[in-house]
Parts: C-alpha cells; sequence; structure tokens
C-alpha cells in the first residue's frame, strides 16, 4: 500500500521559478535571447579576493568538520559589528545566529514563534516562501492586504484588525520581495509597537537592505529599549556577497531568542555550512566599497527599466525600489499567469505573474531587474512594443 504524503506538504504549489522558467521552453528565439526577469539572484560574481578565500577555506580541513550550531564566533561577531553600527545599536554576537540562508531563518523564526493551528499575519503580495513554510509547519498565513494606492506598504490598522487569539507575529519583508516597496522606519515601528502591545512577535526579513537607495539605517527598533521582546530580524548574505549557494543567512534577535533559536537550529542543520562562514566574516568589513558599487549598479539599473517602462503607457509600474519593480499589466481579460507566459512565449522576457505572490494579485507580473544587465534592459523596450 503506497504511504500517504504529510497532506500540508501535498497541498503546495511546486516551487514557482522552475515552472516559470519551463514557459521559456516554449520561445522560439525570434525576438533574441532570453531575457530573464524572474530570479532575484545577483546577476555578477563574488568578489575575486572573496573567492581565493573560499577557495582556501573550501580545501581545509576544518571546513569539514562540524562547527558551532549558530555559526563560527568570527562570522557573528564580524555581522553583529556590522548590524550595531548600521542600526547605531548595542548589538553583539549574542544577538546573532547564522542559519542556512534567510530562508531557513524565517522557518526557524516561525518555528519560534506559532505552532500547527496558530496564525501569523503576511502583508500580500507576500514572499511565496514564506507563506509556504507557514503551510508546511500548518500555521495559517493571514493575508494582510498591502494596497497599491499605499505604495503596497501594509496599514497598520489593518493588521490590529485582523488579529485574533491565535496570530502569533507579523512578518514583514522590507524592502520588499516582491513589490520592491521600502517601508518608512516610521511603518516599521508603529507595528513594531503593535507587536508589543497585543504581546506577539514582529518577523523583519531584511534581505535586500543593503541595496536601499540611500546607505541609511532601515529603522531604529533595534535602539529601542526591550526590543528583544518582540522583534527577531532577519538577513541573508545570498543578495550583498553575490554567494547565494553558500545558503548563509543571519538571525538578529535577544540572546534569549538566540538561545531557543539554537535548539531549533540543532535539529534542522547542526552547524550552517562551514566553507563560505570565513570569507563573509572577512568581507564583512573588507568589501564595503564593492558593495556600494554594486548598491549603485543595481539603483542605475532600477533607473534604466524606469526609462524603458515610461515608453509604454500600456504598463504602469506601480513600485519600483530595491531589486524589484511590480508592474500593472496592460491586459483586462487575461490573468497574470496567462500574460506572463505569452510575455515568455512570444517576446522571450521572463517575468513571475503576480498570482505566484498570493491572493489580489492578478494584475501584476514582478520583474527582478537587479538580475538583467543593461543591455538587457535596454532590449527590453522593442520586446515590448505592442504587446498588449
Ligand atoms: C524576502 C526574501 N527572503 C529570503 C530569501 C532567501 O534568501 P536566502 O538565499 O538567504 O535563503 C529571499 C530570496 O529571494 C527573499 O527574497
Amino acid at each position: 500500500m503506497r504511504a500517504a504524503m504529510n497532506p500540508l506538504v501535498a497541498a503546495l504549489a511546486p516551487p514557482p521559478i522552475p515552472q516559470a522558467q519551463g514557459w521559456a521552453h516554449a520561445y522560439d528565439g525570434s525576438a533574441g535571447p532570453l531575457i530573464n526577469l524572474t530570479q532575484a539572484a545577483p546577476g555578477s560574481a563574488p568578489h575575486p579576493d572573496f573567492l581565493a578565500r573560499l577557495a582556501e577555506a573550501a580545501g581545509s580541513a576544518e571546513a569539514a568538520r562540524y562547527g558551532a550550531i549558530a555559526g563560527d564566533t568570527a562570522l557573528r561577531e564580524a555581522y553583529a559589528a556590522d548590524v550595531a553600527a548600521l542600526y547605531a545599536a548595542a548589538i553583539g554576537p549574542e544577538n546573532v545566529a547564522i542559519t542556512a540562508g534567510c530562508n531557513q531563518a524565517f522557518a526557524v523564526a516561525a518555528l519560534l514563534a506559532a505552532r500547527a493551528g496558530d496564525a501569523v499575519l503576511l502583508p500580500t503580495p507576500w514572499y511565496f516562501n514564506h507563506q509556504t513554510t507557514l503551510a508546511m509547519l500548518g500555521v495559517e498565513a493571514v493575508p494582510l492586504p498591502a494596497r497599491a494606492e499605499d505604495g503596497f506598504v501594509p496599514r497598520v490598522a489593518d493588521a490590529e484588525a485582523l488579529i485574533d487569539p491565535r496570530t502569533r507575529a507579523i512578518a514583514l519583508v522590507t524592502p520588499n520581495n516582491p513589490t520592491g516597496a521600502i517601508y518608512p522606519p516610521e511603518t516599521i515601528a508603529a507595528f513594531a509597537d503593535l507587536a508589543r502591545r497585543r504581546g506577539i512577535w514582529l518577523i523583519l526579513d531584511e534581505t535586500y537592505r543593503d541595496f536601499l537607495p540611500e546607505p541609511r539605517a532601515p529603522h531604529g527598533l533595534f535602539a529601542a529599549p526591550g526590543w528583544g521582546e518582540n522583534v527577531v530580524q532577519l538577513y541573508s548574505f545570498s543578495k550583498s556577497y553575490a554567494a547565494p549557494g553558500l545558503r548563509l543567512g543571519a538571525m538578529t534577535a535577544a540572546p534569549e531568542t538566540i538561545e531557543a533559536a539554537v535548539t531549533i537550529l540543532d535539529n534542522l542543520q547542526i552547524c550552517p555550512a562551514r566553507a563560505g562562514q570565513a570569507p563573509i566574516a572577512w568581507a564583512i568589513p573588507h568589501l564595503r566599497r564593492w558593495r556600494e558599487e554594486n548598491r549603485a549598479e543595481i539603483l542605475a539599473r532600477a533607473r534604466a527599466f524606469a526609462g524603458v517602462m515610461a515608453r509604454h503607457p500600456g504598463w504602469r509600474i506601480e513600485t519600483i525600489g530595491v531589486y524589484f519593480a511590480y508592474l500593472r499589466h496592460p491586459s483586462r481579460d487575461e490573468s497574470a499567469a496567462q500574460i506572463a507566459e505569452r510575455l515568455a512565449r512570444e517576446r522571450g522576457v521572463l517575468t513571475l505573474p503576480g498570482s505566484y505572490f498570493g491572493p489580489g494579485q492578478e494584475a501584476f507580473l514582478r520583474i527582478a531587474f537587479a538580475n538583467a544587465d543593461p543591455a538587457e534592459i535596454a532590449a527590453l523596450d522593442a520586446r515590448l512594443d505592442g504587446f498588449g
């Protein structure tokens, strides 16, 4: 007799990016090479000095051993110092756990906050892996609609109205995937205040924070007394160091929260992958200028993309910020998936339909422009001509 699969897993949609990439197989290449605007992955390689250190670390016997559950001390210290400087706050290594990417950090935060039957508020459109992670845990992701007219920044009052006794956390992504929206520090503070008043967690995924238009503290939460009672902040080394394959991210929280996270992490990963940790600990202070150049390059791509779209009035950029733009497509009667598929098949432009990011998103496509080089962005102009 065939064994039954966990119904929570069986109910999940297959991973969306490979599914969308499948549409590209139907493209005949007639408009030029495929332009892939789906993946939120850095298009460029890591810094050569970083790669040299990685090669050295990966070839060492030390990298083959188990390490500390919360990550190597050098990386926890370097990352804590970086966070302390950026947010002007007293953050030390005891506030930091290193995880297998920000995705795992989110899973750990979800496990810390909620159990099966509980609920977590997620602004829609949401980052699909947040919703699916919660679904696998039997935790309901309650949509908190973020509106186009608000620049896709969710309203605190809407969140407050959705909180019920099952609600354990609000999870925000800022700068946001998929919209690119940058939540104002006051909004983030108001969500933290709400979480504190209602005795729930605020989980803050700041995967894209190093790409903000101005290098400033994204919020002042870490400077507030008692912040650690309600706040868990998440980060990814994937984007800032162009190294998503190393699978390294971080969680910043109160020391007692980190202790609980360590119990979870011992079960999930025993320790974070070793080889990348020393190179990243080195890169945090040494590759500041390189990260700054990448930030400037991605901002230039945002401007170039906005310039192209301004010549196609049927389309509307609803938000453009860090890494992503969220576009209203010109069709009244096709779904977002139909438009995205047709754009891939007929014009060789691969995007993700808004419907991948939660309810009510049929009018939109997500564009990961950070991944496209300037020539590809320029080529979009001709690809969109007459497409509607
Ligand atoms: C909002 C957000 N969180 C987390 C991740 C995953 O990051 P990591 O590679 O560190 O797991 C991504 C990747 O696209 C993301 O967009």
